[in-house]
């Protein structure tokens, strides 16, 4: 099937970021993450459930040993907007104890779920913690999240697709793009 007519192409209102777009950036963030991290163990941690794919591809990106873990959070807000109160859902499996941790994010909006979320890392002992993310958002700059690797700074719109939902649909299109407004209006 050419999934680049999946049916929720046709309600995307503008292609931000095309399939070829994203692995070439995911590309030259392995590279630097493979260069900053030699010689050290490195063990990424991707937050359920939006970074499923930043953490697939970006993994495979990387051409050298790396282990796997996985958080699900839930952030308390209201609609959209997230409130920065944060309830492990599940926890990971890996002691942190001595360990270089890369959180693996799908996208920084406001960055209160992850200031809570890099709190929580850090006090468990780690040698160090960092943020990659494929996607940043204006506001998360006035946060002092300070992600490391950043992928693409977009504008601030509701964007879906490549692990991004809306109303858990659109995590499966291959592109990053903006809904069209029929769709949430
Ligand atoms: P924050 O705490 O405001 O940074 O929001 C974190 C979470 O909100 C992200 O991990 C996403 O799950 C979700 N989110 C924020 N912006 C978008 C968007 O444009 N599309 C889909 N999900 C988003």
């Amino acid at each position: 099937m050419d999934q680049t007519h999946v049916e929720g192409d046709l309600e995307l209102d503008q292609t931000l970021f095309t399939e070829e777009q994203i692995r070439h950036r995911l590309g030259e963030m392995a590279a630097q993450i493979q260069a900053d991290y030699e010689g050290q163990d490195l063990l990424l941690v991707g937050v359920l459930k939006g970074a499923v794919m930043v953490m697939a591809d970006l993994a495979r990106s990387l051409d050298r040993h790396v282990e796997m873990d996985w958080m699900a959070i839930s952030s308390y807000g209201s609609g959209t907007k997230s409130s920065g109160v944060v309830r492990i859902l599940k926890d990971l499996d890996t002691d942190l104890k001595d360990r270089h941790v890369l959180v693996v994010e799908d996208i920084i909006d406001t960055g209160l779920t992850l200031s809570w979320l890099i709190a929580n890392l850090r006090s468990r002992g780690p040698a160090s913690v960092e943020i990659a993310t494929l996607l940043r958002k204006p506001e998360a700059q006035q946060m002092e999240v300070g992600a490391k690797y950043v992928g693409f700074d977009i504008p601030n719109a509701f964007v879906v697709g490549y692990g991004l939902d809306y109303d858990e649909k659109y995590r499966n299109l291959r592109c990053i793009g903006t809904l069209a407004e029929h769709v949430y209006s």
